[in-house]
């Protein structure tokens, strides 16, 4: 028989970047877990049905989190004065190797993936530690929380300290484990994750694409974030074309579907190569500046059509609620703005798409209301007093800024309501 599942409420989603789709006092209809309409008057054949009302509360998509890292949850805040490569080391690698430890990650991914849920994230791209027996914990404890989530072993075999890396033949032999174990998971799914070239051997990232190909499995890594790292990709693989090159000849560039986290320094054939190959690219607003590696011009590669979503970076981003990192990204393309004035900045409709429909995509169908997409949503709660006086937009817009987990009353991921 049919799942159906009602909402009513204030409906807004876009499913185009350049304006809101708003249904106020409306009925929202999920069947098997998609999204099979929305009315204004309850269609006579589900009459019947009960209704969630959430009475003048908010029903939007839930968030997608295009990349963080969940073994850094609790560095978030941390070395923030660090640019890149010396917060790596002076900082996460420590924190990352505790996670060899089952009963730390236990602890300390419960903790994260309680606070991404909270904060509304219902699909996330994240890299866990390159502990295998930790990353399986972490699967284990997503899978119980219902959302849905990519995750990736790191691998890594060179260029980072001696107790964080594992040898070409191990880190290959954890990722297929893993993805043996989890390869037809309905919500929580493996992914390919190379950290990054500098931490990869060539050998290694042969292997992994060839993981990828021999399994269909998505990418996800880092590509030209910081400068120093761009010179040192540089050095590492003089005969590459450039940094998307190094992944491109692995058959880790859009061979599969792949994000790329940060892409802000991208050589013109680079951009075209990302073009081609429907790479997703993953805007880390709080990370750009936190590290300061610098600003992607997202503008530019959004008038170039470039598919692209929002990543919180945890923790190179210090607040893993999306709604901050749309924000962010709002205020990053004006200062950007300023200087480079072709560079318009993005209105909330636009940035809410990119947290939403624009990462959503990368899961396949979700993101929007649209008819077919599968029904992860959010219902949102403010006070009366702004409830009274504001649209629905400028109050969409008030949540997005100063809102935070305790606005958010009810979760949905395809129709089942989240405990
Ligand atoms: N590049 C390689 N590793 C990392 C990481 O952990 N965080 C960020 N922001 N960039 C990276
Ligand atoms: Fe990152």
């Amino acid at each position: 028989m049919d799942k159906i599942l009602i909402l009513k409420g204030n409906i807004i989603f876009t499913r185009t970047a350049d304006r809101f789709e708003v249904y106020q006092d409306s009925y929202i209809v999920s069947v098997d877990g998609k999204v099979e309409g929305i009315y204004k008057v309850l269609p006579e054949k589900y009459i019947n049905c009960t209704v969630d009302d959430y009475g003048g509360r908010l029903i939007i998509p839930g968030f997608v989190d295009l990349h963080l890292h969940a073994a850094q949850f609790l560095q978030c805040g941390i070395g923030m004065t660090k640019q890149l490569l010396e917060w790596l080391n002076d900082y996460t690698f420590n924190l990352e190797k505790e996670f060899q430890n089952v009963e730390f990650a236990k602890e300390v991914y419960t903790k994260f993936a309680d606070k991404l849920v909270a904060n509304g994230t219902l699909r996330a791209c994240i890299f866990a530690s390159s502990s295998t027996k930790g990353t399986e914990v972490l699967f284990e404890i997503l899978k119980e929380k219902g959302i849905g989530a990519y995750i990736g072993k790191v691998n890594m075999d060179r260029n980072a300290p001696d107790f964080m890396i594992e040898t070409t033949e191990e880190s290959i032999k954890g990722t297929e484990y893993l993805i043996e174990k989890y390869k037809d998971e309905k919500l929580v799914k493996p992914i390919i994750t190379p950290r990054f070239a500098p931490t990869s051997t060539d050998e290694l990232l042969e292997k992994l694409g060839e993981l990828a190909k021999k399994y269909v499995l998505p990418v996800q890594s880092h590509l030209s974030e910081n400068i120093d790292e761009i010179n040192w990709v540089r050095e590492l693989y003089p005969d590459s074309n450039h940094y998307s090159d190094v992944y491109n000849k692995h058959l880790l560039f859009g061979q599969t579907p792949t994000v790329m986290a940060h892409a802000i320094y991208l050589e013109k054939d680079e951009i075209e190569l990302v073009k081609r190959n429907s790479v997703t690219l993953v805007h880390c607003p709080d990370s750009n500046i936190n590290v300061r590696s610098g600003i992607m011009p997202l503008r530019k590669y959004l008038n170039i059509g470039l598919s692209i979503g929002l990543g919180s970076d945890i923790a190179g981003g210090h607040k893993i609620a999306l709604n901050e990192a749309i924000v962010r990204t709002i205020q990053l393309s004006k200062l950007l703005s300023m200087d480079q004035p072709e560079y318009e900045p993005l209105s909330v409709s636009e940035s809410f798409y990119l947290g939403t429909k624009g990462g959503g995509t990368f899961f396949g169908k979700t993101g929007s209301f649209e008819e077919g997409y599968f029904f992860d949503a959010l219902v949102i709660e403010d006070n009366s007093i702004i409830a009274d006086r504001y649209g629905l937009e400028d109050r969409l817009e008030r949540f997005l800024y100063v809102g935070d987990d305790r606005n958010i009353c009810a979760r949905y991921v395809e129709g089942n309501k989240l405990k």
